[in-house]
């Protein structure tokens, strides 16, 4: 049979970094008051990236799939599937993936976007793995790329104080073993509401308002109810329990949350990769930036058993399994 590892992992940060006190002073110009406090306490988040204006998902997602490319030891013209998860697409089309592809040098293979908000990389990398196993690709680069700094309200502190701009990638290729061993995608369109962009565009405006919403305490309780369950049913597939777990690598979106699963699975806190301290809440791009961060820290090593899980605005959620 056939299964897909990873080969590779990369990341990218934009250079310009903001301190909680950065922002809080940003802030205050304009009459919102917040303070360093306030953020560790309810979230862990102590930094974020913010990218320049003219700096698009593309951009950032181009030079994390460089980094992959090369820790995986290949050339960009051996991928065969691009695949981008994302919800601050370049342009409304063509895709991000596309804008990579073309950064990237290479053309003909399939590229396309994923979009599950902060599930989205583990949405595309579900896609990629059951399309290597079905032989249709042999080497995936699996990108979560974003620009949430550009969806925030900053007159909102429930909200502007939480996110920050990044990407992180994967190559995924075909092997005789796993690899991922087991994976789980859930939605539940019931809950639309609780987290969205309520904007589009129409007739060259913006209809709606396109800036983030949130009601952050809804979204806390389905969260960790969600992420348990998610990464019961990933290790129930495999036959295996939570003692098995090397790395949780969860959605870096609330260090409250994190440790609230892993609690819930019996794994100490040292077990987790943790990044929302430095990146804040980068929707798709968490999950792939905190396992490159944990790879290139040392602490993620090749034989070790991986738990990825990821939750999101739709309500969205998923899981995956990896023996990396
Ligand atoms: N600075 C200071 N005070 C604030 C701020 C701020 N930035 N934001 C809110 N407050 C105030 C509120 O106004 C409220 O004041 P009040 O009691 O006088 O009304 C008080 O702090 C408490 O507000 P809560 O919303 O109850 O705070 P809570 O403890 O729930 O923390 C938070 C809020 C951090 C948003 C939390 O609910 C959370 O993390 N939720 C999950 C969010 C999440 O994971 N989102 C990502 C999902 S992934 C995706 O798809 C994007």
């Amino acid at each position: 049979s056939r299964f897909s590892r990873i080969a590779g992992t990369g990341s990218y940060l934009p250079p310009k970094r903001l301190t909680n006190q950065d922002l809080v002073d940003q802030l205050a110009q304009r009459g919102v008051e917040t303070s360093d406090e306030w953020i560790v306490e309810r979230t862990g988040i102590r930094a974020r990236h913010f990218a320049e204006p003219d700096v698009p998902s593309s951009a950032l997602g181009t030079q994390a799939a460089l980094q992959a490319i090369e820790a995986a030891g290949i050339t960009a013209a051996d991928i065969d599937l691009v695949i981008c998860a994302t919800s601050t697409p370049d342009l409304v089309f063509p895709s991000t993936a596309c804008h990579i592809q073309r950064n990237l040098g290479i053309a003909g293979c399939a590229a396309f976007d994923v979009q599950a908000v902060c599930s989205g990389f583990l949405y595309a990398l579900t896609v990629a793995d059951a399309m290597i196993r079905s032989g249709s690709a042999r080497r995936a680069l699996v990108i979560g790329a974003e620009v949430f700094s550009r969806l925030l309200n900053f007159d909102d502190r429930t909200t502007c104080v939480l996110f920050g701009d990044g990407a992180g990638a994967v190559v995924l290729e075909a092997s005789d073993t796993p690899g991922i061993v087991s994976t789980c995608l859930h939605a539940d369109g019931q809950h639309i509401g609780i987290l969205n962009v309520p904007g589009n565009v129409s007739g060259g405006e913006i209809l709606g308002d396109a800036t983030l919403k949130m009601d952050g305490q809804a979204v806390f309780k389905l969260a960790v109810n969600v992420l348990d369950k998610a990464a019961h049913e990933v290790l129930d597939k495999a036959g295996r329990d939570a003692s098995c777990i090397d790395w949780l690598i969860p959605h870096q979106a609330n260090l409250r949350i994190m440790q609230g699963t892993a609690r819930k699975l019996k794994l100490s806190s040292d077990k987790v990769i943790v990044t929302v301290d430095q990146h804040g809440n980068t929707s798709a791009a968490s999950v792939p930036l905190a396992l490159d961060h944990g790879v290139r820290t040392g602490q993620i090593r090749r034989g070790q058993t991986l738990l990825l899980e990821g939750v999101g605005g739709g309500f969205t959620w998923g899981a995956a399994l990896i023996d990396f």
